[in-house]
């Protein structure tokens, strides 16, 4: 059994087995994947007090009967997630990061073959919630900076704990997604991704979200890929646009 889910942000309640009855059934064969802003790398590593918050999450969410995966978002730590602190690993067919056993991140560009279907994943997303700007955690004048910040009444973040720069994939990471695409006949069953493709932004996403290299490298693969349903998190809504494309929130919707 393969499930899907939207953005989490740390709030796993919708995992609990009243929410979520269909995993008395499951095995760790059976997976459940979110699409992006997981939640549960975003503390600092040194921050004690959080930390075991969210490593009391990861141990519950390891303890399911499911195997959870993810993808980043744009709200992940990426200070972390980028370091050497989580084991890299092979996985269905593509690389992984073990977060905890049965807790992985699906990486930017890969393909994973889960129950015999190909999905290939993407993580990342711009942030939008950043019209106050973005401050400088290491900067000099970073209590000053701050204080301007929250003086303009809009939503800010700080780089480094709230907000990191590699939310937009790199050059390489892209080009990996390409080659790994070409590898596949850019034939897969499923995509999964955080960021919506850039047709999906202009249909829905005008004012609050905007087009970037992201949402532009995704249009350019959905319209030369062949597929059977894309998954996108990120809008916060639970949305069928078109036939194969599905906008993810709380909703949990079985796959296969
Ligand atoms: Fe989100």
């Amino acid at each position: 059994m393969i499930y899907i889910t939207g953005d989490c942000h740390a709030d796993f309640r919708r995992f609990n087995t009243q929410n979520f009855p269909e995993q008395k059934e499951m095995t760790k064969d059976d997976c459940v994947i979110i699409c992006g802003d997981f939640g549960g790398v975003w503390y600092d590593k040194g921050d004690s007090v959080y930390s075991r918050e969210e490593n009391w999450w990861l141990d519950w969410l390891e303890s399911k009967l499911f195997t959870t995966l993810f993808v980043d978002g744009n709200h992940s730590n990426f200070d972390r997630l980028y370091s050497d602190e989580f084991e890299y690993s092979g996985w269905a067919g593509g690389k992984v990061q073990k977060i905890r056993n049965n807790v992985l991140h699906l990486l930017r560009g890969e393909v994973y073959e889960i129950e015999g279907l190909k999905f290939f994943t993407f993580g990342g997303a711009s942030s939008h919630d950043i019209a106050g700007g973005i401050v400088d955690r290491y900067s000099p004048t970073y209590r000053e900076d701050l204080k301007k910040a929250d003086s303009t009444g809009l939503p800010y973040r700080i780089n480094h704990l709230s907000w990191w720069e590699q939310e937009l994939p790199s050059e390489e990471e892209m080009q990996h997604g390409l080659d790994t695409l070409k590898k596949y006949n850019y034939d897969v069953d499923f995509v999964v991704t955080h960021s919506p493709t850039a047709s999906i932004i202009a249909l829905l996403g005008e004012g609050l979200y905007e087009q970037d290299r992201l949402t532009k490298y995704l249009e350019g693969i959905k319209r030369k890929l062949k597929f059977k349903k894309w998954f996108s998190g990120h809008m916060h809504v639970n949305r069928q646009i078109f036939d194969n494309y599905l906008l993810l929130y709380e909703q949990i919707i079985r796959v296969h």
